[in-house]
């Protein structure tokens, strides 16, 4: 044997690269590596092919978006009709061909040569923009954006805007798998390039490397010989994977902006912000028990008897005496046919999911602005408000997460104190109470909590599970 260091791994590489003197295994390693070459090229193509499909349909997302959705929805006829499989239906309509690419960079040019376009343009009174700029792949990848989506329930998606956040998610999702593949190809490579090296050594050496084991023996051969760092990077795989489900879980079924359309028009607004009413004579039940309650048609009465309201607000109040079985002609009577009003649920949480508004309203002190917003100032009908628009609002803690979600509740429980309660500003020592005991208990235990100087809700036990969950 020419090469006599101890060292295998050493004798290799200097073989490897001394090529005056190591033709002999140059020979083989080279022709070996060359075949192999050859797998890594045709794997790395295609690699780069699947990752240019992805890159035209993030275009097509990302041009709908910019361009096409003040106006279009996907599933849903809006400003314009749903574009979901549309050049199918322009197809089985006769449309000519090309003519639907021609009608969004100018509508009139295609609408001029094609009578199918000319139908088309009599949707609406509003006639769609011209897009001059597009050619005609940025065209095609919208519309083959547009037919890979799929539609999701109706409850769940909401209109417009968490719709865009779970699109969004999943983007995100074709980005860590991108990741992970050019990841499992890095480290095959790297695999491979060893095992070269590895036969190479076994040939220097004389020792008969077995040429035809697979990856997988081989690989069961190194994870054995290495337990220890198998062992540590398997716990940290699974815990990492644990971490990821529970973010996941914190943003499930997002809500936010959430508006379903009500019976009546009722606006907040006029009644607890010009007119000053307070919430509990409406949600009564709200500092009492878990729910805060709607009111009945008879609260409404106790004003709308005299309030009939002037110009558009009649047919709307006259919704309420239709409820009520009111006849506010001359002097108004009952008439004892009474019809039920239907309000829609606007926050809603699953049933697995116990929330208590009397314990965040009176125990916590917790305002009805930090989890709902402004209703005062609120002219429309009532709707989940998104993080965003809650952090606007003076007073409010600044939570990250989005409303609603299990993220949401344990950010500010982690975040609250519970010393703010109205209970405590009432003076009857309740938090004094807390306080009182907490020291008893635990000595150090209160020190820890009052290190940041409060006591969260977090640490008076607000992220057990079986707090929130039944
Ligand atoms: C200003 C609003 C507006 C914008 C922006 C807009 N459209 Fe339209 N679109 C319309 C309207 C309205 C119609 C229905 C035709 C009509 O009434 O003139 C329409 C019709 C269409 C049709 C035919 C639909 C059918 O059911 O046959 C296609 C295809 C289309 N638009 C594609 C696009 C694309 C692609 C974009 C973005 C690059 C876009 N539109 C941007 C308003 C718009
Ligand atoms: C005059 C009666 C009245 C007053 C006062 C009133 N509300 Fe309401 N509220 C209603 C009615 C009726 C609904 C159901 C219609 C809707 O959802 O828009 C409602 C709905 C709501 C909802 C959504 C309910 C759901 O389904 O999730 C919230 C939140 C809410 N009110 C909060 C408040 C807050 C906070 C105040 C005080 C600032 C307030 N309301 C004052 C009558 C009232
Ligand atoms: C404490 C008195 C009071 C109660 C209770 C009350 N309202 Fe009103 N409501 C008013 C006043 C005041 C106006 C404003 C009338 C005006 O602008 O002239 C009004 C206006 C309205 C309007 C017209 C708003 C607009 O501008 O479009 C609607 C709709 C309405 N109320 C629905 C309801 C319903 C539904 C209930 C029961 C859930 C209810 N109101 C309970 C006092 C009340
Ligand atoms: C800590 C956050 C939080 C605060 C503070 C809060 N709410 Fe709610 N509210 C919720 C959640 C969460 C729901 C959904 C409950 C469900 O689906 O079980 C809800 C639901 C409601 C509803 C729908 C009907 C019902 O009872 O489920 C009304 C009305 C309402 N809240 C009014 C109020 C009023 C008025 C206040 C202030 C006095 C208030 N809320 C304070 C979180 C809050
Ligand atoms: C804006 C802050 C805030 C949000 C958001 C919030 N909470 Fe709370 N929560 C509190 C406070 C403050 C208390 C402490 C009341 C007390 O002292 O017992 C509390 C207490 C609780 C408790 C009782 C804990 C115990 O130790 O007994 C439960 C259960 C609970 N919250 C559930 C929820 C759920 C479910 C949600 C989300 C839908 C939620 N909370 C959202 C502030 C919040
Ligand atoms: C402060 C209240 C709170 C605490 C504490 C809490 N959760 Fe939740 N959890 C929620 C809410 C609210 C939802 C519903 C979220 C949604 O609908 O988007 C939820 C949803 C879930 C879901 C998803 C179920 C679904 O809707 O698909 C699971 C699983 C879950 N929680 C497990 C846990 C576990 C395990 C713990 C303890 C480590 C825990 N939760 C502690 C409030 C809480």
């Amino acid at each position: 044997m020419k090469c006599h260091n101890s060292t295998k791994f050493a004798c290799v590489k200097k073989g490897f690269f001394d090529v005056g003197r190591t033709v002999f295994y140059m020979k083989i390693s080279s022709s070996q590596m060359f075949r192999n070459f050859n797998k890594w090229c045709l794997g790395t193509l295609t690699f780069l092919f699947l990752a240019g499909t992805f890159n035209a349909q993030a275009q097509g997302e990302d041009l709908f978006k910019a361009k096409c959705a003040t106006c279009h929805q996907v599933f849903k006829d809006g400003t314009g009709p749903k574009l979901f499989e549309v050049r199918q239906k322009w197809e089985s309509g006769g449309a000519i061909e090309g003519s639907i690419i021609q009608w969004v960079n100018d509508f009139d040019v295609a609408v001029a040569k094609d009578p199918y376009a000319a139908s088309v343009a009599a949707w609406s009174t509003t006639s769609m923009s011209k897009f001059p700029d597009l050619t005609e792949e940025q065209i095609v990848s919208i519309f083959d954006w547009v037919d890979t989506q799929e539609e999701k329930s109706a409850v769940a998606a909401g209109p417009g805007g968490d719709a865009n956040a779970q699109e969004e998610e999943s983007s995100m999702g074709w980005v860590w798998m991108i990741l992970g593949i050019v990841f499992v190809v890095i480290i095959l490579a790297v695999g491979g390039v060893r095992r070269q090296l590895k036969s190479a050594t076994a040939e220097a050496s004389g020792e008969d490397f077995d040429e035809h084991m697979s990856y997988s023996e081989e690989l069961k051969q190194w994870a054995w010989l290495n337990k220890r760092y198998v062992g540590v990077g398997a716990l940290v795989v699974v815990m990492g994977g644990v971490v990821i489900l529970f973010l996941g879980l914190y943003s499930i079924n997002v809500m936010e902006n959430y508006q379903p359309s009500q019976p009546i028009e009722f606006p907040h607004a006029t009644h607890a912000g010009i007119n000053g009413i307070d919430c509990k004579y409406c949600h009564n039940s709200v500092d009492k028990s878990r729910t805060a309650g709607l009111p009945t048609v008879n609260v409404c009465m106790n004003c709308h008897k005299q309030i009939t309201g002037a110009g558009d607000q009649v047919a709307k109040i006259q919704k309420i005496y239709d409820a009520a079985g009111w006849d506010p002609t001359g002097a108004g009577k009952y008439t004892n046919e009474t019809k039920e009003i239907v309000w829609n649920k606007v926050h809603v949480l699953p049933d697995h999911v116990y929330f208590n508004h009397s314990q965040h309203v009176v125990v916590g002190g917790v305002d009805c602005k930090q989890c709902h917003g402004d209703m005062a100032t609120m002219t429309e009908t009532a709707k989940v408000m998104s993080v965003e628009e809650l952090n606007k609002v003076e007073g409010n803690i600044p939570l990250t997460k989005p409303t609603l979600t299990m993220g949401w509740c344990i950010e500010c429980h982690q975040e609250k104190e519970v010393s703010l309660g109205t209970l405590d500003t009432k003076g009857d020592g309740y938090y004094n109470e807390i306080h009182k005991r907490l020291l008893n208990n635990d000595k150090s235990l209160y020190g820890q909590y009052l290190e940041d100087g409060k006591v969260t809700v977090k640490e008076l036990g607000g992220w057990e599970c079986a707090k929130c969950h039944y």
